[in-house]
């Protein structure tokens, strides 16, 4: 499918999505949200994919959602138009695990689109930021919500309320982002954990996003019930014993998804 503000190349087993507005630093439009979310969908969909990355580019992932798109419109027009509504959660609805993998800017939207990835693989260069206080709005899709919960209330406070800036190191330290490489290296690095869950059952990569993101929703109790019905269930997998079987036999396991 050809797409206008996005490109897309499938190697591997590997999706890998680039945002590609250079002239806005890949701020978020309504038009590459929607072909962003589709790309996803139809990754999620197609067996040629069994892991997906988002990227950008190494000026910017992404520095937030389109100002000059949003700046005439009224409290009218983004209500009745669910505004990044529609995309988000068509986004939170893949189910394969996605990858987002930052280098420079990741402001506004874009941080909030790195967090709706599954982790976050930073180049050194990565700064991330919720600016969105700069132009008299709030966060609007994860900014107050998910950062809070993967930084803690201090700093979320903090970023949100003086729109300061976060560089890799940061991010890293306070658990927003899990590896910082150095920018020539990020996308082999990517790559690289993205070939490696390719390589695993479909069905238990599923289950763990499903899982990991099931803890962000639930009580400790709930979760462990849920993560306890999930481990127990995967033992009526071939894949199961072919991975018992692999490891006992002291070779690769050749997993089918089944
Ligand atoms: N929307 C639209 N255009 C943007 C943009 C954005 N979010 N960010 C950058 N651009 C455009 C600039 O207007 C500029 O275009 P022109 O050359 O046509 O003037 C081009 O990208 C390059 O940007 P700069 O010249 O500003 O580049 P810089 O290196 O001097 O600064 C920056 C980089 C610090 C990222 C700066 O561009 C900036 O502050 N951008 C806005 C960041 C921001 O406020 N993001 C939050 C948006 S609101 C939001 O995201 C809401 C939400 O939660 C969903």
């Amino acid at each position: 499918m050809a797409y206008e503000t996005i490109i897309v190349e499938i190697e591997d087993y590997v999706a890998t999505i680039r945002l590609n507005r250079p002239e806005a630093l890949n701020a978020l439009n309504a038009k590459l949200m929607d072909e962003l979310s589709r790309a996803l969908a139809e990754a999620d969909r197609s067996d040629k994919v069994r892991c997906m990355i988002v990227t950008g580019s190494e000026k910017a992932f992404a520095a937030g959602a389109d100002i000059k798109e949003m700046s005439e419109k009224s409290f009218t027009d983004v209500y009745l138009d669910n505004l990044f509504t529609g995309p988000t959660e068509k986004i939170m609805a893949v189910r394969k695990p996605i990858i987002a993998a930052v280098s420079g800017y990741a402001l506004g939207g874009g941080c909030e689109l790195a967090m709706l990835c599954d982790f976050i693989i930073a180049a050194d260069t990565a700064k991330f930021g919720q600016p969105e206080i700069n132009l008299g709005i709030v966060a609007g899709i994860g900014g107050t919500q998910r950062l809070t919960r993967f930084v803690g209330k201090a700093k979320a406070m903090d970023m949100n309320l003086t729109g300061r800036f976060m560089d890799a190191a940061e991010a890293e330290r306070s658990g927003l982002v899990s590896r910082v490489v150095p920018a020539a290296k990020l996308m082999a690095e990517a790559t690289g954990a993205a070939k490696k869950i390719a390589e695993k059952s479909l069905l238990a990569t599923m289950v763990v996003k499903e899982a990991v993101n099931r803890s962000y929703e639930t009580t400790l109790r709930e979760g462990l019930l849920f993560e306890r019905q999930t481990f127990y269930s995967l033992f009526a997998t071939e894949d199961q014993k072919e991975g018992m079987a692999a490891f006992l036999e002291k070779r690769e396991p050749q997993f089918r998804d089944k």
